[in-house]
């Protein structure tokens, strides 16, 4: 069968790989539909740590089962699917406070072990999810779960007003869940395209700060009293701090975004404001059902989202362009029949 493989650096090709074989606890699957997102651009400029080469990318996906599954009805031979692409060990310290999002050991399909731009994959049946969506719809559900699962970090009710820093994949999917449970949402960016896009995908009102003061907006949105949640889904050493800056006293900061660099603080404020700061990484099982839930209620601009739908053959080139030319494409999808 054909694959998509990362040779090294800066190469990706088409080649032939051998099928994988259905076992005891895993289903055999032809995918259908592959996202790519900002680590997969990452994996192939060679700047992620955890991916070594030959790596097959592609962990936003859409598969058909090809054999159903002997104990869960619903997983029929012939149904659509999407999947968690993450692993947990049952062991550290993160599963055994059931957590295994966080896991220690996880292994991400197409970052630590070979991922879904394949024509058939194995997966266990508990990492499968069904839902009453199209082979994009699907598709689209894990690169929102990280936002989502961010907002579920924070304790967002609809009393709350949530501030997003970032509109991109992760940020956006903050943006939706935020807005889908009822809060008022802030959406800040740099780029007006992605802020019309925020928009789109629920948030009240938008902050270019280019042109605009965030603090002083902020305060207007606020009666004065600053948000009660801030997400921050950059990773930047400026938005690290904006966070803490601009949330209201006692108020939640959550960061999605991976810094590059070490972060300099005026830690007096995490005291003063009392505040809850937390990480939050990846997504579990019931923040792929919220996601679900979402595009099944249509509430979501899936076309927005999705600049450009390719074969397989072109995957190759398409990365080439896009790490030329990163700011051209919104999210690119890879459809492999
Ligand atoms: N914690 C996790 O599990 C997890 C998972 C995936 C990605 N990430 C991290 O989340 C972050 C966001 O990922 P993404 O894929 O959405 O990235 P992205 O590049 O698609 O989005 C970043 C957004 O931030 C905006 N931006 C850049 N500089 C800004 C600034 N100074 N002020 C306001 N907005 C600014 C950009 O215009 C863009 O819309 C990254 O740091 C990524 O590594 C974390
Ligand atoms: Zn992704
Ligand atoms: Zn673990």
């Amino acid at each position: 069968m054909k694959a998509l493989i990362l040779k090294k650096p800066g190469e990706a090709v088409v080649e032939s790989v051998a099928e994988p074989q259905p076992s005891k606890d895993k289903l055999l699957l032809k995918v259908r539909m592959v996202g790519l997102c900002g680590s997969d651009l990452n994996s192939f400029r060679g700047k992620n740590p955890l991916v070594t080469f030959p790596r097959i990318p592609g962990h936003e996906v859409c598969a058909t089962i090809v054999e159903g599954s002997k104990d869960n009805r619903a997983l029929a031979a012939g149904t659509h699917v999407t999947m968690s692409p993450y692993s947990s060990c049952g062991k550290c310290a993160s599963c055994l406070r059931n957590r295994p999002n966080a896991c220690q050991f996880n292994e991400t399909l197409g970052v630590q072990r070979d991922g879904a731009l394949t024509e058939y994959i194995t997966m266990p049946a508990e990492k499968l999810y069904t839902a009453n969506l199209t082979i994009k719809e699907l598709c689209l559900v894990e690169p929102l779960t990280v936002g989502f699962h961010a907002i579920a970090r924070a304790r967002v009710t609809k009393q709350d007003a949530v501030a997003v820093l970032g509109c991109g994949g992760v940020g956006l999917g903050s943006i939706a869940a935020s807005h889908f449970i009822g809060a008022k949402t802030i959406a800040i960016d740099v780029d007006d395209d992605k802020l019309a896009l925020a928009k789109k995908a629920g948030a009240g009102h938008t902050i270019n700060t280019q042109n605009e003061s965030l603090h002083q907006r902020l305060l207007d949105l606020t009666d004065g009293l600053g948000p009660d949640v801030v997400i921050e889904a950059i990773g930047l050493p400026q938005t690290f701090r904006a966070a803490v800056e601009e949330v209201a006293f006692t108020g939640r900061v959550v960061y999605i975004g991976y810094a590059k660099e070490p972060v300099a603080y005026e830690t007096r404020l995490f005291v003063q404001k009392e505040l809850d700061i937390m990480g939050s990484r990846n997504a579990l099982p019931e923040d792929f059902r919220r996601v679900i839930q979402l595009l099944e209620s249509h509430q979501f601009p899936v076309d927005d989202c999705v600049s450009s739908i390719l074969p397989l053959e072109e995957g190759p080139e398409i990365l080439r362009s896009w790490s030329d030319n990163p700011a051209r494409f919104s999210k690119i999808m890879i459809r492999m029949d």
